[in-house]
């Protein structure tokens, strides 16, 4: 997730360009740049946060460029791998969001053309291609760019011997266009246009558009004409920024399916799944906080199934001063922000006892990445998540140790590649899981207003969806403040249940795995104290429909990765529910987003 504006018309673009690039910060903020063509190109960029762009960028004039806030996936963040970049000429300049799949590919082709790069990126090959390309057009050379792109972009782009035009293209990264008079502006999300206009149109997967100050063509990738339609926004800047959803909570459970797709991309072609993890180590051991921490739990299944290796998990405030165990297991280290401080320790004290180390982490260059070295890290991109329960990022955590498990799979034959290959085509279909899930929003609202008033809610799983069922207490407790506990059900008997009452209310994972039985009887057992229980199971599943008062039904999907639809239904309900009491759903009490003390 990257910030993308650009501005062609009759006033000056920088201050436009700045100002709406502003406004997309939310959507990156390790380095930004700009590029203006004034008598000739001009290109500024900078590491950090667009503050300090703006504090070394001179007055620039120029009335067309293309502005970028970027959020690092190929290249850790710093100057050289901040866009624009230019081409060998420093005609052109490009600014991308989005993830070029086959960039090594074409990056040696063009390196044995004479081609040369000057960063770690991935979109700088782009530029190098529509320098190839370019033949006085830069749509055409655009054109013929896309041809060899495999992945996922909104490409803006300006050449010094086309001034006035800016040429963009997007797949499965969103870009907007926006109209004004004898001006015409271009970004990737409304916030950043509204104060300069509100006639908006959204570019579509495979179309590009040449924009200048007097004219907006769209054409599809065979060059033909497409007519679009413009509509009026009229949500305040606010409301842009959340996306027109009223919380950023909400937008961020939502934007699950493209967090899935992002997370995956580029990573299960060939079964090529990544820099082997290596065969150092016969154990693995999972440490962290919090939601990452519930990950890891559930990771601990997920690996141990997938992959066969024993795993175990650890809190890393509890690990950091745990008494050194003898073994080096692998240890994966789980954090979104990537700066939590006990994560931290804990990753430091098992480079001491000389563990192979694993992250995961949301953020590039953060302190865990360069802990355990850029090499050693898997990537979740979900883009920036803003309100401060986790939950996009849970979802991006699970996907990652989904493939870390397919790959220890393949690495260690513990399965052949043909089972391989169907997890990693039932992965694909995921988004379309998760989607299936969202929609059934206002079904799960309806549910939320019934039971929002409880005292206590007691969420049961088993196996892989105990972990999921202590995430969805967390999400519960944190944001709606009411008293929410997760528990493995067989253990109900061995104390909970004496909490168990009318006022309470009971969630039951109960999807037809191997513990299909046993939690049916766990529901009798909490049914028989009087709670009244919301069942969690499978679409077309008649039968658990007679041991509850109330259910959700979630798309059948191997029992493996029923993790996903279950904590998607756990985090619309805790929202809702925490929506009905009245609460500060983005920024709960007593909270922040990342803790940085011990
Ligand atoms: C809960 C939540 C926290 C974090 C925890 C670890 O919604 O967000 O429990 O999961 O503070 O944070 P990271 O993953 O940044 O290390």
């Amino acid at each position: 997730m990257c910030g993308i504006v650009g501005y062609t018309g009759y006033r000056r673009a920088q201050p436009i360009l700045l100002n709406s690039l502003k406004k997309l910060e939310y959507r990156g903020y390790d380095s930004a740049g700009v590029a203006i063509i004034d008598k000739e190109m001009v290109i500024h960029k900078d590491k950090g946060e667009i503050a300090v762009l703006v504090e070394h960028l001179p007055k620039i004039e120029g009335s067309v460029g293309i502005a970028h806030t970027r959020w690092a996936t190929h290249g850790k963040p710093s100057q050289i791998n901040a866009h624009p970049f230019t081409d060998c000429k420093k005609m052109i300049a490009l600014i991308h969001n989005g993830i070029v799949e086959n960039y090594l590919d074409i990056k040696e082709k063009l390196l044995e053309e004479g081609h040369e790069f000057k960063s770690d990126t991935d979109t700088e090959v782009v530029v190098h291609l529509l320098e190839k390309y370019y033949e006085g057009d830069l749509e055409k050379a655009m054109l013929k760019t896309l041809k060899e792109i495999e992945g996922s972009y909104a490409f803006v782009a300006i050449s010094a011997e086309e001034k006035g035009k800016i040429v963009v293209a997007r797949k499965e990264s969103p870009l907007i266009l926006g109209k004004g008079n004898d001006e015409n502006f271009i970004a990737s999300d409304i916030p950043a246009l509204l104060k300069e206009t509100n006639r908006i149109t959204n570019l579509h997967d495979g179309e590009v558009a040449t924009i200048t100050p007097k004219s907006i063509r769209v054409v599809d990738m065979e060059g033909n004409e497409i007519s679009k339609e413009w509509k009026t926004i009229t949500w305040n800047v606010e409301d842009a920024e959340r996306g027109g959803y009223e919380h950023f909570m909400l937008k961020e459970i939502y934007e699950a399916p493209s967090t899935i797709h992002n997370t995956i991309l580029g990573r299960m072609s060939a079964l090529d799944l990544g820099p082997p993890l290596g065969d150092d180590f016969s154990a693995i051991k999972m440490v962290a906080c919090g939601t990452s921490y519930y990950a890891a739990m559930a990771g601990k299944y997920i690996l141990e199934e997938i992959a066969g290796i024993p795993t175990t998990v650890e809190l890393a405030s509890e690990y950091r001063y745990s008494s050194r165990a003898h073994e080096r297991p692998l240890t994966i280290l789980i954090s979104q922000s990537g700066e939590t401080l006990d994560t931290l320790g804990a990753a430091r004290e098992a480079k001491q006892r000389g563990c192979p180390l694993l992250a995961i982490t949301n953020y590039m260059g953060s302190s865990l990445a360069r802990t355990v070295g850029e090499n050693r890290v898997f990537y979740t991109r979900a883009g920036i998540e803003i309100g401060v329960a986790a939950t996009k990022t849970f979802v991006a955590q699970l996907i990652a140790l989904y493939l870390i498990a397919l790959q220890l799979a393949q690495e260690r034959h513990t399965k052949n590649s043909d089972e391989i290959r169907r997890m990693l085509d039932e992965m694909r279909t995921l988004p379309r899981v998760a989607w299936k899930v969202l929609g059934m929003g206002p079904e799960i609202r309806e549910l939320a207003e019934k039971y929002h008033d409880v005292k206590d809610a007691f969420i049961l799983g088993r196996g892989l969806n105990y972990p999921i069922a202590l995430e969805g207490a967390l999400k519960l407790k944190e944001i709606s403040y009411i008293h929410a506990e997760g528990f493995a059900a067989g253990e109900l008997k061995h104390g909970p249940l004496a909490l168990m009452s009318e006022e309470a209310v009971v969630l039951a994972v109960a999807v037809q795995d191997h513990t299909y039985k046993k939690i049916l009887g766990n529901i009798r057992e909490v049914n028989a104290r009087g709670s009244p229980v919301i069942g969690i199971g499978y679409e077309g599943d008649d039968n658990l429909r007679k041991f509850v008062d109330d259910l959700i039904l979630i798309p059948k999907v191997s029992n493996i990765f029923s993790a996903i639809p279950v904590v998607l239904a756990f985090q619309l309900f805790a929202y809702h529910v925490a929506k009905e009491r009245g609460c500060e759903i983005d920024k709960p009490r007593h909270l922040a987003k990342t803790v940085t003390v011990e």
